[in-house]
């Protein structure tokens, strides 16, 4: 589903934000991008939704060659990725319903499915009840699931999520990780960068470990203990 190879961005002569990063996700995976502030999560997960290009490299997601890929095919890609941000992105004069179906009407899905997809996806993040809100009239941990909702909204191959929980109490926290698992359960492939080593451990999954640009490794998912 993801392969980087000898992927380099190169902000400028001194400043790396990844330097040879290369590495295979399968589809269906679930996979923790972690490391230091500065290691270069933000700037992977940037060139996976082809918001930033490599300097040298080759990034593929989902079928799609990113450094041949003509401009015009980006929306193809990104209709295929669900993006959690760190800091949100949600527009403060849309309501909560209007945020998460703003990606639908773009693609000219009809209002009644727009109602009916976006109120699932609410549901999934248990803020059904906020659909009239606006984003300043909720909480930081209610903001983070909105845009969960809105990444969720048009069923992705790829959840890709920057600090998902970085906002969140522990046990919101534990219950946006039980939904990533549920959705990734369900075979998109999850992909979540994140400072935090207590959930990870918990989690039991593969972790990619950054280190001021670089890989500095990959620890597959422990296997897990087969109870007869
Ligand atoms: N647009 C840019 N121009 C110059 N340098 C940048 C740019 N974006 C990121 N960097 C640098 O690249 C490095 C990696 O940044 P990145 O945001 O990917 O880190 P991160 O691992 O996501 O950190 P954090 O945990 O704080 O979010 C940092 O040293 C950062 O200063
Ligand atoms: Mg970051």
């Amino acid at each position: 589903m993801i392969t980087l190879t000898h992927v380099t961005k190169q902000f400028d002569r001194i400043h790396y934000g990844l330097n040879d990063v290369s590495f295979h996700i399968e589809a269906g995976e679930f996979v923790f991008l972690t490391g230091p502030s500065g290691a270069g999560k933000s700037t992977l997960l940037k060139l996976l939704f082809r918001d930033a290009v490599p300097s040298t490299g080759e990034v593929q997601v989902a079928g799609h060659r990113l450094s041949i890929m003509p401009l015009r095919e980006i929306p193809l890609l990104r209709r295929k990725l669900g993006v959690v941000f760190q800091d949100f992105k949600l527009i403060r004069t849309l309501t909560v319903f209007e945020n998460v179906a703003f990606v639908l009407k773009i693609l000219g899905v009809s209002h009644m499915e727009q109602r009916q997809r976006a109120f699932r996806a609410l549901k999934m993040v248990g803020l059904q009840h906020k659909l009239s809100s606006y984003p300043l009239q909720l909480s930081g941990g209610e903001q983070q699931r909105v845009a969960i909702a809105r990444a969720l909204v048009n069923d992705p191959l790829v959840l890709l999520a920057d600090e998902p929980t970085g906002n969140l109490d522990p046990d919101l926290a534990n219950e946006i990780m039980s939904l990533f698992e549920r959705i990734n359960g369900q075979g998109t492939t999850v992909i979540v960068a994140t400072h935090d080593k207590p959930m990870i451990l918990k989690m039991r999954k593969r972790v990619l470990g950054l280190e001021r640009g670089r890989l500095s490794w990959d620890q597959p998912a422990p296997a897990s203990t087969v109870v007869v």
